[in-house]
């Protein structure tokens, strides 16, 4: 969407703070032998108490109020009896929506990782989206978030998944543009409008250039052995620099 007025900027920090506490949350109970139903029961009285409703269940029917993946799973993964071990990599992916208004955030956690690779993954793909963002400029071409990312992860030495994307969002999970690429996709032409609200997330992997499907409807993966880390937060794009919307101040 595109902000009409300040009630759409208050209405969206609202839905914005609640998935990025909901987030939190989760992030905060991680712990050996915690399975991922458990961390999603967390989402979902969150939620409650905030009289938001998950945006995967209400816009998709997805089986969870948050998609969560483990290791091989990288993207909508299903909250199940799975038990988090130490080494795993976590990604949670919270959104929501209250009152017709939607955000998105998502974030990777190297659970009690030792693997230097994948802590170093996690760092890349978190700068990767800092200057993904950097990007998002009333004027600025859609395809430059894209390039800033391919950049950062080539630079080191990790690759960026062509399939998943960022996208526009705030009056509908998803919404025009259809699609903010994790590399330079030189024929994507649009631009960003003042005021438009939008998803930034990263798909930086250790090696997979694309996500395939697991096979249970919803859950994907890279389908070799590579990893992936996603950082995402929802944004509205101004000219004094973009509005994080889904960041919690600590
Ligand atoms: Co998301
Ligand atoms: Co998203």
């Amino acid at each position: 969407m595109t902000i009409r007025n300040q009630f759409d900027i208050e209405a969206l920090r609202r839905i914005g703070h609640i998935v990025a506490e909901t987030l939190e949350l989760m992030k905060d109970a991680i712990e050996e032998g915690i399975t991922t139903l458990e961390l999603d029961a967390i989402a979902e009285a969150n939620f409650r108490r905030h009289r938001a409703t998950s945006a995967p269940k209400k816009v998709y029917n997805f089986p969870g109020q948050t998609c969560i993946s483990v290791n091989e799973a990288i993207a909508h993964g299903i909250p199940s009896k799975r038990k988090i071990r130490k080494g795993d990599l976590i990604n949670l992916d919270v959104s929501a929506e209250l009152d017709g208004y939607f955000a998105d955030t998502g974030f990777t956690i190297p659970f009690a990782s030792v693997d230097k690779e994948i802590r170093m993954l996690c760092e890349c793909s978190k700068r990767a989206l800092d200057k993904g963002i950097a990007q998002a400029m009333p004027g600025a071409k859609l395809n430059l978030v894209g390039k800033a990312i391919e950049r950062e992860a080539h630079r080191n030495g990790f690759n960026t998944i062509r399939n998943l994307t960022g996208h526009g969002t705030g009056g509908a999970l998803h919404e025009y543009p259809d699609h903010i690429f994790n590399y330079y996709e030189p024929k994507q032409k649009g631009v960003f409008g003042n005021g438009m609200v939008v998803a930034i997330e990263t798909f930086v992997s250790t090696g997979a250039d694309s996500a395939e499907d697991a096979g249970d409807g919803w859950t994907l993966t890279t389908g070799d052995r590579s990893r992936v880390a996603q950082y995402e937060h929802s944004l509205i794009v101004t000219d004094q620099g973009p509005i994080i919307l889904t960041q919690v101040m600590k």
